[in-house]
């Protein structure tokens, strides 16, 4: 299989062998654009020739065809497209993008009435307040869609998108997994031609694009595929994947559970005309804001974190809540800001990153709360992947605030494994579920190294942090 992994700073690409495992990768890096007022966009032909460049890098260095393709996409990233000529009219409106917030504040009024249909709260993170806020202010020609869809057209023709992926638009029906009439009207988008949802291992088409002519056979949101990676299907687990942003995420089978907790209830995945479904809860800025401490030329790059971080004992009274693009789960404040508080002219870059990694930790442990309470059992293990994994301060942050062990992934971008295995039941629908999913190997497991009291009072510090924001404004 050639799986592909299209991510927010990045595309990955494994040729993966189910007796012989990663054949080849490569990772090409995209650039989305930060502008003031919370805008962040990408060109989406940079998206497409990433796909492209690092899926045939990767078949490069592995040196042996592939019988099948498999897409992961970044899921709340939107543009406006020209179905007959495939030609994008819209710049790529990033999942991290605010400036749907104004669709949001009109909206708000139906936001009970959203949330029970589709599961999800009023956020400009999801893709409908997006595409709403393109109709109103950018242009009505085209068709405006995730950017999934525009890339499996580019690759195939088709015009589809899988049930997970549209799980995060806020138009599709919860329950039925349809798109929502009543959700299309409240967002103004009843006259949209919207794509066909599909089942995960689907036949899409075929490209050409990466030589020869392959047949598309597994399409997943990336969250979604990394759960499906990491085999969380036991109650009580779920896992996390630190990359730009970190992304908490519980299985809970073939009822949707609507989250009581501030966290979203959307579909798993939809395999053999099967719904799974899943709780999800996300702190927007992880490696984001690890880019912006390395931006402020306090660290060299994320390799710089333990180094620095471990330069100290402890954060030295600061602390950091990384919402440096909005407050999601649970508190679902976008119109937040960050904050850095406790600073003091003896405040060294190391206390900063160390607050930096605490605050991440800090958010991921109120999320994890949340899915335990929703789910009515406390979690007892964390699995956690994505590129920030490599950092022992981070992990150890993690456990600490948490309680709990986390299982660390061998392969930091698990992401690409779950849609290899999803295009693999594509090509084979007999093969059940668990056997096309790589057995899950921890490479470490942290487990907690302070008190319960003492994480206890991290916690507090950290929600007074949180609390101050959310009286402030
Ligand atoms: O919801 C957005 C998220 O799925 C993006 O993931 O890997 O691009 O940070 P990533």
């Amino acid at each position: 299989m050639l799986a592909v992994d299209q991510g927010t700073s990045g595309t990955k690409a494994l040729v993966l062998c189910p007796e012989r495992g990663v054949l080849g990768s490569a990772e090409v890096a995209v650039h989305p654009r930060h502008l003031a007022g919370g805008l962040v966009e990408v060109d989406p032909a940079e998206l497409l020739a990433s796909v492209v460049d690092a899926g045939r890098q990767a078949l490069a260095r592995a040196g042996e065809p592939v019988v099948a393709v498999g897409l992961a996409n970044q899921g709340e990233t939107v543009l406006v497209w020209d179905p007959a000529t495939g030609a994008p009219l819209t710049d790529a409106l990033v999942w991290q993008d605010r400036r749907a917030e104004t669709v949001c504040a009109d909206l708000g009024e139906h936001a009970d009435t959203l949330r029970e249909l589709t599961g999800l709260p009023l956020d400009p993170y999801f893709a409908a307040p997006k595409m709403a806020w393109l109709r109103r202010h950018q242009t009505r020609e085209g068709v405006v869609t995730t950017s999934d869809v525009w890339l499996i057209h580019q690759l195939t023709g088709a015009f589809v998108t899988d049930a997970a992926t549209a799980g995060r638009t806020g138009l599709l029906d919860l329950d039925r997994v349809v798109w929502s009439p009543e959700a299309l009207d409240i967002y103004g988008l009843t006259a949209e031609q919207m794509p066909r949802v599909v089942d995960a291992d689907t036949m899409a088409g075929t490209t050409t694009a990466f030589g020869g002519e392959i047949p598309l056979t597994g399409l997943l949101v990336d969250q979604q595929a990394a759960l499906l990676a990491q085999s969380v299907t036991e109650p009580g687990a779920a896992k996390c994947t630190y990359g730009t942003g970190a992304f908490l995420l519980a299985q809970t089978g073939p009822r949707p559970r609507r989250g009581t907790s501030g966290l979203v209830s959307c579909v798993a995945w939809r395999l053999g005309g099967n719904t799974s479904y899943c709780l999800d809860g996300q702190v927007y800025t992880a490696a984001s804001a690890v880019r912006w401490l390395t931006g402020m030329g306090v660290i060299g790059g994320p390799q710089d974190l333990d180094p620095v971080g471990g330069s100290v004992a402890d954060t030295g009274g600061v602390t950091f809540v990384p919402a440096l693009a909005g407050l999601a789960a649970p508190w679902w404040r976008g119109d937040l800001r960050g904050s850095v508080t406790g600073l003091g002219l003896d405040t060294t870059p190391g206390h900063l990153v160390r607050a930096l990694c605490e605050g991440i930790a800090a958010q991921v442990a109120e999320i994890a709360d949340a899915a335990a309470a929703d789910l009515g059992a406390p979690l007892t293990t964390l699995r956690a992947d994505g590129g920030l994994t490599r950092s022992a301060l981070l992990m150890q942050a993690q456990a600490d605030l948490l309680q709990l062990p986390v299982e660390v992934s061998a392969l930091p971008d698990v992401t690409a494994l779950g849609v290899g295995a999803v295009a693999r039941l594509g090509l084979d629908p007999g093969l059940p579920v668990a056997r096309a999913v790589p057995e899950w190997k921890p490479a470490a497991v942290y487990t907690p190294r302070i008190s319960a009291d003492e994480a206890a009072e991290r916690r507090a510090g950290f929600r007074s942090a949180v609390d101050a924001l959310l009286t402030r404004h």
